[in-house]
């Protein structure tokens, strides 16, 4: 079973996490790519600014970079990276053609009608695929895939959910990568924290309580917690860490919260980690650079379970911002659709 897949964005940082995580994919082939209008009839080895650490799959170097534009794309699923305002123009030409378009950009992940996911945590959100379908009359479709602070932050939330949480406070230190390329100028980050990410805090209070909502048929319902989000820049190549606070409506144990994250089950698609949360007991982990390659960076790692009052618990988490919070999220996204049988031949 091969899908033909296109990468939309394929010159920016994660277009190339995309090119580099399809090589070797069981099941799509990558046979489009297309950025922005100056690229188009180059050759993709040509333009890119290769910054991931391997060559250019060899399979990509001579493909020749199309026009953003469906009638070029002979494809099955269209992975996007593209910014948010593009996203907005293109992404439903291609859903209007009949590709399934797996997106991580942020412009549709809030609107009612389209699914924000995150495999193990609410695929049966993929149902809203029907009601986008009725509601615009694509033959395609968008699914989405959270901001990359939110990925790991609800990964860690889902298990702790059934344990009454109530609410969530969480301040993030997020890696430059996050930022795209060339992303934040070294004089500004080098040496220096920066404690402001345009729109970044409102993604991670919004997109949380739609993904552990609840699909009631016709819509989301919204998780009935609280979220509040503080998010920081820091001088870090890849891999966004956050601290967390937890609050529920009883007494809490440290040991009740870690059997919790550990009994998270991976799903059984190609890109999935053996593990979904990883928990260290070590004192000072996890750290970016010897956890964010955990699961081929599609793991989740926690650590420093702690207790901060009778019924809060506080603990970090991390994860690779562009694998798992990004183009292994659409790319794990899209492996659900054809095991749920929503993307045949
Ligand atoms: N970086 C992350 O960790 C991360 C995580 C989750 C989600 N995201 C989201 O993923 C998307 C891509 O992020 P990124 O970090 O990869 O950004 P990036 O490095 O800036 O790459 C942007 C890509 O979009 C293309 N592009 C820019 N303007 C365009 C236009 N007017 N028309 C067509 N193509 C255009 C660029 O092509 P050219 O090279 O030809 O200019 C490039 O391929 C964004 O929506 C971002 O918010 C990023």
């Amino acid at each position: 079973m091969h899908f033909k897949v296109g990468v939309l964005g394929a010159t920016g940082i994660v277009g190339q996490k995309f090119v580099q995580m399809l090589e070797k994919h069981p099941w799509f082939k990558v046979t489009a790519l297309a950025a922005s209008e100056k690229r188009v009839g180059k050759k993709y080895g040509e333009e890119v600014n290769w910054l991931v650490s391997s060559d250019i799959p060899k399979y990509a170097v001579d493909m020749e970079m199309l026009p953003l534009d469906p009638k070029y794309f002979d494809v099955d699923i269209v992975f996007s990276a593209l910014p948010a305002d593009v996203a907005k123009e293109v992404e439903p030409e291609f859903a209007k053609a009949g590709i399934i378009v797996a997106s991580n950009a942020s412009a549709f992940r809030m609107d009612d009608d389209v699914p924000l996911i995150i495999p193990e945590v609410n695929p049966d959100h993929l149902k809203l695929i029907e009601v986008q379908k009725k509601n615009r009359g694509w033959e395609g479709c968008i699914v989405t895939n959270p901001n990359c602070t939110t990925i790991m932050l609800v990964i860690s939330l889902k298990p702790l959910l059934e344990l009454g949480l109530k609410y969530v406070k969480i301040a993030s230190m997020q890696a430059l990568s996050g930022a795209g390329y060339p992303g934040v100028p070294s004089l500004a980050i080098y040496d220096n924290v920066i404690p402001f990410i345009e729109n970044e805090e409102k993604k991670v209070e919004t997109e949380t309580l739609k993904l552990l909502g609840r699909f009631d048929g016709m819509q989301i319902k919204m998780a009935p917690i609280s979220v509040s989000a503080s998010c920081h820049r820091v001088p870090v190549l890849d891999g966004h860490t956050e601290a967390v606070w937890v609050g529920f409506d009883r007494e809490i144990s440290v040991e009740e919260v870690s059997k919790a994250f550990e009994s998270l089950k991976p799903l059984p698609l190609p890109t999935s980690p053996e593990k979904v949360i990883i928990v260290r007991k070590e004192k000072d982990r996890p750290q970016p650079r010897l956890d964010r390659d955990s699961g081929n960076g599609m793991s989740v790692v926690v650590g420093r379970i702690r207790k901060s009052d009778r019924n809060e618990i506080k603990y970090i988490v991390l994860g690779h911002n562009t694998v798992r919070g990004a183009a292994g999220a659409s790319i794990l996204n899209a492996e659900l659709m054809v095991k749920e049988g929503l993307i045949k031949k």
